[in-house]
């Protein structure tokens, strides 16, 4: 079965209001394409005048992260609600720099996961291991430990329309991309804990991205192997790069 190719840009924390619009008018015109879906993730104040932005185009609009409650005394935090009501359809989840820096946990990133569905929008629930865990050689069992808590609880109607990225920690921002044998190595594992956790069908159909340092030269080697399906795009996203790569076959 062939599954619609998913590259998302996540742009972190970059883009002050003005420059987010900016950018999104340079990208548009080089991003347009039916043949795969195109998201762009950015931060939470950059929102609002994005969808504006990309209005009328193939672009859909990301939130890179999201409260796991529906409203409340969560002084800092952004409701599904909020999301939704702003144009929001994808939202980043676990991703590993929230791990790192802001106490995101596997328990969390589930929590997150089953408010995204209950919202509609649909999670990219971003997985990944450490340098040291890939040399102990415990890269596998540490992904699916990841997988397994982040799908608690989730049905597999809703586990086909979620997308997974799985983004080596040490690949991400240093210019090290992962050997195109090691992506496709870990999307196939993680395919096949989703088999194991729902059926050939859930695996089949869910689609799972490699991110990490995914640059214009990487892209159509790594996105030409039969499990990665898109890429989760993070500096080469801010750039007229990302058009090159969501092109990456032309
Ligand atoms: P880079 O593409 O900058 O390595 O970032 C990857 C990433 O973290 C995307 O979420």
């Amino acid at each position: 079965m062939s599954r619609k190719k998913i590259i998302a840009g996540n742009w972190k924390m970059n883009m002050t209001l003005s420059e987010a619009v900016k950018l999104v008018e340079e990208l548009k015109p080089l991003v347009a394409t039916e043949d795969v879906d195109v998201v762009f993730c950015v931060p939470a104040i950059d929102i609002i005048p994005v969808v504006e932005a990309v209005k009328g185009s193939n672009i859909a609009v990301g939130a890179e992260n999201m409260y796991f409650e529906e409203k409340g005394a969560y002084t800092g935090e952004i409701s599904p609600a909020m999301l939704t009501d702003s144009g929001v359809k994808y939202v980043i989840i676990g991703h590993s720099e929230r791990r790192e820096y802001f106490a995101e946990t596997d328990e969390t990133v589930n929590k997150k996961v089953l408010k995204a569905f209950e919202h509609k929008i649909t999670p990219i629930i971003c997985c990944g291991e450490s340098l040291t865990q890939r040399e102990q050689g415990i890269t596998i069992d540490w992904i699916r430990q990841q997988i397994k808590i982040a799908f608690l609880q989730v049905s597999a109607e809703q586990a086909k329309t979620a997308v997974i990225a799985y983004e080596p920690i040490w690949a991400i921002g240093t210019g090290k991309v992962a050997t195109t044998e090691q992506a496709q190595e870990v999307c196939k594992a993680i395919r096949d804990c989703i088999a194991e956790l729902y059926d050939e069908a859930t695996a089949e159909t869910i689609r799972i991205q490699y991110g990490g340092s995914v640059s214009a030269d990487s892209a159509p080697e790594l996105f030409a192997q039969p499990d990665i399906d898109g890429g989760l795009v993070g500096g080469a996203s801010l750039k007229p790069d990302f058009g090159k790569i969501v092109n990456y076959n032309k």
